[in-house]
């Protein structure tokens, strides 16, 4: 008994959130990134606007709010990173754990290469000009990503060391203080770029499309493409709010905190989709169009055309927009790498610096890796073809790995996590661990989601999913 008191005065002490919206604006701050600004409007363009969005919507506060309760109240009663948590009621477990780990250490490395390009932009808004950016934009987009130079893996290293800067600052130092000042200017940014996107020529159409559901355009893809959208926007499903939950003090309202991320999250998918999809169909002169045209074509070939169009004002806009993405992506990078960081620190027992250093060798080998997918440097030829999965170019080792984690292993790692809550350890403990800081409200629609809802939906998704790739049935 004495010397497990020893040993327990001798571990660090966790570090914990400071202040009430710590956790909010932190947890926020992870959800919204790339995910929002990049994958929410193109998916949105390619699934039919507004059906996806009600399915969208539907699908984050049901299934979304169950898992993202269930994370992080198993990262605050474990206080451990998500090996940890599920190891806690015993080691068999730890297999799930680990899956939820992989993730992360997948899409850190591919989203360091997207922060790359995005950097680039928003630094070449100042020092070339809109003009040039926005004349014949995706071929410019496209000549850069495949250039032979060093150029792309100089953004992306780039790109990582601000993040390892900051999340070597610490919880409190580093990504609470960063997350104060570019919350809200991200925000505001995000507001004034989607009024000036509505009042184009044209964008009404664009706003109908985003906005008016079309039933026709119902589709298997189209919702499997939305729960791999709610898991990867609200961070789920890949440990990052089961290590955020272990820095949350208890007396801390959960439940009103989870519904508070949401909220931001989700207003900030919308906004994204109304900055880029009215837009997008102003351009493009149709939704058809735009949803051919959807990926990584609206941020980076499309709306530098809206830019070059504005005049005066043209770089000054593109110059904010990128910044804005910048910073989103920053504090979701910051988010996925802490994450990486704490799983290694915690299962390896190395000292953080230690850690640390450890993660940015992986996401640097890995992300040079991703590159090559495109572009050939120092004699190493492009391997975009090795794969058969990918949505633009040729079959990109950048979409493969959105694939294998997006619509494969977040989809496992939620099934697995809802049964072991649901049927293992029982919602009652998730319960409990919520009533430590307030009363639970959603405890009924917490118990059927987790127990019943989600796992059956997860299931019959992905085994239609399967069906319909392989053309047995067609939905
Ligand atoms: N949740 C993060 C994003 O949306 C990973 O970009």
């Amino acid at each position: 008994m004495a010397s497990g008191q020893n040993l327990a005065e001798k571990k660090p002490a966790r570090a914990v959130w400071s202040g009430k919206m710590g956790f909010v604006l932190a947890a926020a701050a992870s959800a919204i990134g790339l995910g929002n600004l990049w994958r929410f409007p193109y998916l949105a363009a390619k699934y039919g606007g507004g059906v996806f969005l009600i399915t969208y919507i539907i699908l984050v506060c049901t299934f979304g709010f169950a898992l993202m309760t269930a994370e992080t109240a198993l990262g605050r009663k474990t206080k451990q990173s998500a090996i940890g948590a599920f190891s806690h009621f015993g080691k068999k477990y730890i297999f799930i754990g680990i899956l939820a780990s992989a993730v992360p250490f997948i899409i850190t490395p591919y989203y360091c290469v997207i922060g790359g390009w995005v950097t680039k932009y928003m630094v070449s808004y100042v020092t070339v000009g809109a003009s040039e950016l926005g004349t014949d934009a995706w071929a410019t987009f496209a000549g850069f990503i495949t250039g032979t130079g060093p150029e792309t893996f100089l953004w992306m290293i780039v790109f990582i060391a601000v993040v390892i800067v900051v999340t070597a600052l610490g919880v409190k130092n580093g990504i609470e203080r960063a997350n104060k000042i570019l919350m809200p200017l991200l925000i505001v940014m995000a507001i004034g770029i989607s009024v000036y996107s509505l009042t184009l020529p044209g964008a009404i159409d664009g706003l109908k499309y985003y906005l008016i559901p079309d039933v026709s355009k119902i589709s298997i893809d189209m919702v499997v493409a939305a729960m791999g959208q709610m898991f990867f926007s609200l961070s789920l499903a890949m440990g990052i709010m089961i290590t955020y939950g272990s820095y949350f003090k208890e007396e801390e309202d959960l439940e009103k905190s989870v519904r508070r991320i949401e909220i931001f999250d989700t207003g900030i998918a919308l906004l994204a989709g109304l900055m880029i999809i009215p837009a997008s169909v102003a351009i493009l002169g149709s939704a058809d169009a735009v949803a051919a045209k959807a990926g990584p074509k609206l941020m980076f070939g499309t709306l530098p055309e809206v830019f070059a169009g504005t005049g005066s004002i043209a770089s000054v806009l593109g110059f904010i927009f990128f910044a804005l993405v910048f910073f989103a992506a920053l504090t979701s990078a910051i988010s996925l790498f802490e994450t990486c960081t704490s799983i290694i620190q915690d299962g390896a027992k190395w000292s953080r610096t230690r850690s640390i250093i450890v993660c940015s060798v992986f996401m640097i080998i890995v992300g040079i890796i991703c590159n090559l997918g495109y572009n050939s440097w120092i004699g190493i030829d492009p391997m975009y073809s090795i794969f058969g999965i990918g949505e633009y170019q040729d079959n990109q080792i950048l979409d493969f790995m959105d694939f294998i984690s997006n619509t494969i292993l977040m989809p496992v790692v939620a099934l697995l996590t809802c049964i072991f809550i649901g049927w293992i350890i029982k919602p009652k403990e998730i319960a409990d661990e919520v009533k430590k800081s307030s009363a639970f409200k959603g405890e009924k629609l917490f118990n059927v989601m987790i127990k019943y809802v989600a796992p059956v939906f997860v299931v019959l998704i992905l085994v239609f999913y399967v069906l319909n790739t392989i053309g047995i049935v067609s939905l």
